[in-house]
């Protein structure tokens, strides 16, 4: 069988090879413990499960959903993003269902890019930033994410030859695999850069509800402008432990939603209404302390991690929000697969190497912390060992 060019474009899963160890090692009765995909490992809260029971009940929501998604969804997030951001929507023309930020993200290159086309994408960064722009047939420009600058892109490094063929733009603060969060005028700037060379913002809103330390994550449509230039994806996925749910929304730019929903319109037939009355539960108010506790478990395993690893003489700073701990390798190691290969090998942990993300990755390694308490402490202290 042969696959199309376009697909031959995408590089092979950087996991891959990594999976197939993993496996070989639990075979031979090892304990491996796995720190590497950002998957929470706490059940979705109860009232969002009670409400999807009921709704999975009533026969109004078993035919083909409407692409834009269902009112009561749509309004629940114009009522979430009043109340929790100050951002007004309307939830008729500037909010639509999708089927997690994973499909939103990736329809979207799809939507807007052509051959010839360039997309400003985070380099370490989600994959789909550049998957979703190879497979449209664009390119990617991959903006790097540094230390030195707070893991926020120049924005200004980005040559004028590029940037005139640049159509779309992703953004994610906080940030996967960083763990950082958007500095004041960051949004500001995007908004103006994006205005003057007429390119569509993707801000990537996977995480602002999970954050600690008292930091309020904001939503890019807060920014003066930035509906003009842009959309925002949010997921439920993360803050909600609902990423096998599916359950995400597009807010913002109506016209940009327009072209979506058209695009959509041709590709599935939307979202399970139940999920999305689900969703619609999880966005109110009673839920706010479900995210608070959750985020307390999170932060007290944040804090162990990054202990363990001053401890162990890595120069780590605490993550004000997301669900990673991102870290420099040790500097005898040549490369962040070597170390990770190291850890495996030594301590039967499987941690992520920061190339899996971007070039502009390596030299670092990520730690989910959606492992269980009992199970991270061990992790942990075989690492302080190692
Ligand atoms: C930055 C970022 N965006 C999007 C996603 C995917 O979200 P969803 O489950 O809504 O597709 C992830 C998941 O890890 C992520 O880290």
């Amino acid at each position: 069988m042969r696959a199309s060019k376009r697909l031959e474009l995408i590089p092979p899963y950087l996991f891959a090879q990594l999976e197939q160890k993993i496996a070989a090692k639990r075979a031979a009765g090892v304990d491996v413990i796995s720190l590497g995909i950002g998957d929470p490992d706490m059940p979705t809260y109860e009232p969002i499960v009670a409400a999807a029971q009921r709704a999975v009940a009533d026969p109004s929501t078993h035919t083909y959903p409407s692409n834009r998604g269902r009112v009561e969804f749509r309004r629940a997030v114009a009522d979430f993003y009043r109340r929790r951001f100050g951002v007004t929507l309307d939830p008729d023309t500037e909010v639509m269902a999708a089927i997690g930020a994973k499909e939103c993200i990736f329809n979207l290159s799809l939507a807007f890019l052509d051959p010839g086309d360039v997309a400003l994408a985070a380099d370490p960064g989600y994959p789909v930033y550049t998957g979703g722009p190879t497979l449209a047939g664009a390119e990617p420009l991959l903006m790097p994410l540094i230390p030195e600058r707070g893991f926020v892109p120049d924005l200004r490094a980005i040559p004028s030859s590029q940037l005139e063929r640049a159509r779309l733009m992703f953004i994610n603060y906080p940030n996967n695999p960083t763990g950082a969060v958007a500095p004041d005028g960051l949004f500001e700037e995007v908004v103006e850069l994006a205005a003057r060379a007429g390119l569509l913002v993707v801000h990537d809103n996977a995480y602002s509800e999970t954050t600690y330390d008292g930091y309020v994550a904001p939503s890019f449509l807060a920014t003066p402008g930035a509906k003009e230039v842009g959309v925002e994806v949010f997921s439920l996925s993360k803050g909600y432990n609902m990423t096998g749910w599916r359950c995400a929304a597009i807010v913002g730019n109506a016209d940009a939603i327009e072209h979506y929903w058209r695009l959509k319109s041709n590709i599935d037939s939307g979202l399970f209404e139940a999920v999305q009355l689900a969703g619609a539960t999880a966005l109110g108010p009673e839920l706010d302390e479900h995210v608070r506790s959750m985020n307390a478990i999170y932060q007290r395993r944040r804090d162990l991690v990054c202990s363990a690893l001053q401890q162990a003489g890595v120069s780590v700073s605490k993550p004000k929000g997301t669900i990673y701990v991102w870290a420099p390798v040790p500097e005898r190691f040549e490369s962040a697969v070597a170390y990770c290969d190291y850890v495996l090998e030594h301590a039967a942990v499987v941690i992520s190497p920061g190339d899996a993300y971007g070039a502009s990755g390596e030299g670092f390694f990520r730690i989910s912390l959606t492992t269980p308490d009992d199970r991270l402490s061990e992790a942990v202290a075989r690492l302080r060992e190692l």
